[in-house]
């Protein structure tokens, strides 16, 4: 991890450099979950199409926001966002999203799983930041937690 640049915010440097680390290791899996979340509207097929198409667009705005707001507080708190495709495929920690679906089901399934694993990771995050004392990353982990998990209730929907 870089040094972090000078900043007039005042939170303590381990509680920055702790919520750089944290941040970084979010925004590649939500940059990978975004990335499949977009190979399922652009690949689905099958009766359910015309909805999961829209849903898929649906959540892969919600992830831009996510990704945006979490490359930033990077920034804010002296750190560099860790955004580039290499550096996302390095750093991922969710399982490579299959190139192959098609069934809308089989995508459904597949986004189910990562949503849950980041939903996970996200929740560990909202305490690591807390505990770091940087309550507003963990805010901004809350908040990103919450769309996965609204998110990932709409996908189980779909499964019954
Ligand atoms: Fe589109």
């Amino acid at each position: 991890m870089a040094k972090l640049s000078k900043t007039r915010n005042t939170l303590g440097e381990n509680a920055r450099l702790a919520s750089v680390n944290l941040l970084n290791a979010a925004l590649a899996d939500l940059i990978d979950l975004s990335n499949a979340v977009k190979m399922a509207h652009w690949n689905v097929k099958g009766p359910q199409f015309a909805a999961l198409h829209l849903l898929f667009e649906t959540f892969y705005d919600q992830l831009a926001e996510a990704v945006d707001d979490t490359a930033e507080r990077v920034v804010q708190l002296g750190g560099t966002p860790e955004g580039t495709t290499q550096q996302v495929g390095a750093a991922t920690r969710l399982a490579a999203y299959p190139a192959d679906l098609k069934d809308g089901i089989k995508h459904v399934t597949a986004l189910a799983e990562r949503y849950a694993a980041l939903a996970t990771t996200t929740r560990e995050a909202i305490d690591a930041a807390d505990e770091a004392g940087d309550a507003d990353t963990a805010d901004l982990f809350t908040a990103t937690s919450r769309t996965l998990d609204k998110a990932l209730w709409m996908l189980e929907a779909h499964l019954g």
